[in-house]
């Protein structure tokens, strides 16, 4: 990561910007590389987060035998920047699509694997492939109670599907695939670990039916970050896929996942007016994202927490953004007209989303500055 300008006071940067501190970052990559290691697991993090290559290569450097994307564009991304190895975990049904995919793995020589949860979806894959001359990985998606996508544990699904992809030409079957999301609308960690459990219990029993129906399942993939925080068992899951880690944030706080000084991304605003209710900033919903929290969870007031770089521990609530504002309720602590305020945001995935780049900072210095490669990626 190139050091620009190390002697920059962050409360002189232009406004707003979004800042990463670089030591919680690096604490938050650690933790994540040390619960893969010792539950034995392979990580694949999930690179919708921070959309970065230069944070996706840290992640490989720590110990990630490659990442998870969401979109074909970001897969695209990341494998012409070197990633080799790339799971895309959303289904794929466009065989526009697909086939730049296999193509970008072919000429990269990497390794890319897709998910489905339906036989059209297999269909699409399958027939993709072989005109392409490739064979591509199929993992099925389990809906471990999220519903969103997955088949059904409970029925004959993950079985259909798995035979259908090892009896195609052109496909592999590689395994089961599950993201617990409902964890987000747990009361406390107490829950989001039963939740946890539950999700293993699931992927393991699917596996076995697989197995005593003589279908071998090399890979099974969980995760989510509360999931795979709280989890005390690993044991059936051979890969886990946390995204949201690498930055924290408050949803993850409300869940009792993350304390506050694990919280790596925020952003830098000014407070451009000041009315009886409100101090204004220069950060609305195309900043901050008018997203209450993951999967439509709205268990934080507002849209984040505001502090000043000089009160760090006197809390102030925004509570509510246009899209070039934010209103923050001051209740009559008497801010000015071009303080800086640091957010801490609900949802620190759509904030890095919305960013072109983000702000490496270490105390008070810029350290360094991260272009968000995948940021404008939608197909
Ligand atoms: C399929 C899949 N895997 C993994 C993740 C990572 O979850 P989190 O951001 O909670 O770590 C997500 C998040 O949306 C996901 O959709």
């Amino acid at each position: 990561m190139k050091k620009l300008a190390s002697d920059a006071d962050v409360a002189n940067l232009e406004t707003p910007v979004v800042l990463v501190d670089r030591r919680v970052l690096e604490r938050n990559l650690a933790r994540a590389s040390a619960i893969a290691r010792s539950a034995g697991v392979a990580l694949r993090p999930h690179a919708k987060t921070h959309k970065s290559l230069a944070l996706a290569r840290r992640q490989v450097e720590l110990g990630a035998i490659g990442l998870t994307v969401a979109k074909t564009s970001e897969a695209l991304t990341f494998l012409a920047g070197g990633v080799g190895d790339v799971t895309v975990a959303h289904p794929l049904l466009d065989r526009r699509k697909i086939g730049r995919l296999i193509e970008a793995g072919r000429t990269q020589g990497a390794a890319v694997r897709v998910i489905c949860d339906s036989a059209v979806g297999v269909e699409a894959l399958g027939s993709t492939a072989a005109e392409l001359g490739a064979v591509l990985d199929v993992l099925v998606k389990v809906d471990v109670g999220l519903h969103r996508c997955g088949v059904d544990p409970s029925g004959s699904d993950a079985l259909d599907l798995a035979r259908r992809i090892e009896e195609h030409r052109a496909l592999c079957f590689g395994g089961l695939v599950s993201h617990a999301g409902h964890a987000y609308r747990a009361e406390d960690l107490a829950a989001v670990r039963r939740v946890a459990e539950e999700e293993r219990q699931t992927m393991v029993a699917m596996t076995e039916r697989l197995a005593a129906k003589g279908i071998a399942v090399p890979c099974v993939s969980v995760g989510s970050t509360p999931t795979v925080w709280a989890a005390e068992r690993f044991d059936g899951v051979t890969e886990i896929r946390p995204g949201n880690y690498i930055f924290m944030d408050l949803t993850q706080v409300s869940l009792g996942i993350a304390g506050r000084d694990e919280l790596a991304l925020s952003v830098l605003a000014t407070v451009v007016s000041v009315n009886r209710s409100f101090a204004i900033i220069d950060a609305g919903s195309k900043v901050l994202s008018s997203d209450r929290g993951p999967h439509g969870s709205s268990r934080l007031a507002g849209y984040g927490i505001a502090a000043s770089l000089a009160e760090p521990d006197d809390e102030m609530t925004v509570v509510s953004l246009s899209e070039e504002h934010g209103f923050i309720a001051h209740e009559g602590r008497p801010l000015t007209i071009g303080e800086r305020l640091r957010i801490w945001p609900n949802h620190a995935c759509t904030v890095a989303n919305l960013s072109r780049d983000l702000t490496l900072v270490e105390h008070r210095s810029v350290a360094g500055r991260l272009r968000v490669d995948a940021a404008a990626c939608t197909a």
